[in-house]
């Protein structure tokens, strides 16, 4: 009999993450593995979740919860209640969460309490602040989860520290979890949708280069006016001082916090170019041909590696420490001399170094076959 497993996406990167796992079970794992897609609703706007399940051909979810933007109590609240009903219903017998959202968080508390096992794909990741919901919603999950699916050794070497412990039968029980180093599900997609076309603003853009990539989205950053204003302000001066073009495609988050605030005059300046949410292959396209990423997201500060692009951290510290330690990106914060004086070096550095961090390409498939052989 066919195993039932329940993928729970709700935001971005989820979806993003989920298109990798679901296109391996359709084309290899089918006839031994049903694959249930519920999406909580967290992103909701047609740029931040349908315009990736069509363009990564991702298989439709049997519900959306709707639950939509709250603050984050009542969020995940209302997500634990939607998705246990969901669980009742559905009866799976694994279920599956990517990264660090309230989603992800809500699918480990609902999957825990109706005593059904989880995969976390993207575990052990650590950042060591406390402050981020991200942070605290990965080691929630890390610690309820039965497969740890760790992208990177550090992560594994994270999740020893916590008392999770490498099993090398891999035979995984709910007192004895089984971790295991399987790569990044993130580069399995860039290596399989590298060299899908653009839409015609973003070729323009790629034509008229050179050009940085920035985004800005983490919470830190966009509620606190005077951050924001100072990430703003930083953009700006490393386009003036390097001749590039910023390339800034806005999370709604941001643009909302801009359309209210004085810093929306910052944007009429010339060096920087406002894009709405971009779809998958228009960030990859961009990232092929960009001088340096500049970025608070977790996801992004990878992908820039994936295409040999150097990378500088828009948040205080990242989880994904193995590019720091190489030198592939700095961690800045929002600080503006330290933005801008790392721009410059960064996009001056010739001899970096590109090493396999983040496995084959095949995350996906070693994933779905873990979980068919133990669950
Ligand atoms: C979430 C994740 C973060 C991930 C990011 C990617 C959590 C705690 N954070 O943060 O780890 O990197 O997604 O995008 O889960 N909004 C819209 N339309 C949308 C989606 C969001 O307008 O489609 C706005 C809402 O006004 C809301 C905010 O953006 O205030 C969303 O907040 P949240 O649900 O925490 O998501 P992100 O900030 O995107």
């Amino acid at each position: 009999m066919r195993k039932k497993m329940l993928t729970i996406v709700g935001a971005r990167p989820q979806i993003i993450k989920a298109a990798a796992v679901s296109r391996v079970v359709t084309n290899e794992f089918s006839d031994s593995l049903e694959e249930v897609i519920i999406h909580t609703g967290q992103h909701y706007d047609h740029g931040m979740s349908q315009l990736f399940f069509d363009e990564m051909e991702i298989p439709a979810p049997s519900k959306n919860l709707h639950i939509g933007s709250a603050d984050r109590a009542s969020q995940l609240a209302s997500m634990i209640a939607g998705l246990s009903e969901v669980i009742k219903e559905t009866k799976p017998d694994v279920v599956l969460l990517y990264g660090d959202t309230n989603s992800t968080l809500a699918g480990a508390l609902a999957a825990s309490s109706a005593g059904v096992k989880i995969a976390h794909v993207e575990a052990g990741l650590r950042s060591f602040n406390k402050a981020m919901p991200e942070e605290n919603n990965r080691i929630l999950t890390d610690h309820l989860s039965t497969w740890l699916f760790a992208p990177t050794s550090q992560a594994i070497h994270n999740l020893a520290v916590e008392g999770i412990k490498n099993d090398a039968q891999f035979a995984p029980s709910p007192d004895h979890p089984a971790v295991a180093h399987c790569g990044d599900v993130m580069f399995d997609n860039a290596i399989y949708f590298k060299g899908k076309t653009p839409t015609h603003e973003v070729q323009n853009v790629i034509q008229a280069a050179p050009f940085m990539l920035a985004t800005i989205h983490r919470d830190h950053n966009t509620d606190d006016i005077s951050t924001l204003r100072r990430l703003i302000e930083s953009l700006i001066q490393v386009g003036v001082e390097t001749g590039h073009r910023i390339i800034l495609p806005l999370h709604p988050r941001t643009k909302a916090r801009l359309n209210f605030d004085t810093a929306s005059a910052l944007f009429k300046s010339p060096e920087i170019k406002l894009m709405d949410p971009l779809s998958y292959f228009d960030m990859l396209a961009l990232l092929q041909h960009a001088s340096l990423v500049l970025t608070d997201s977790g996801g992004l500060q990878k992908e820039s590696f994936f295409f040999k692009r150097p990378c500088v951290i828009l948040r205080p510290q990242t989880e994904w420490v193995e590019l720091v330690e190489n030198g592939n990106a700095i961690v800045c914060g929002s600080d503006k001399e330290l933005i801008v004086q790392s721009a410059k070096k960064m996009i001056a550095s010739e001899n970096l170094s590109w090493p396999n961090f983040y496995g084959d390409g095949k995350a996906s498939h070693f994933i779905c076959e873990k979980i068919l052989a133990t669950v």
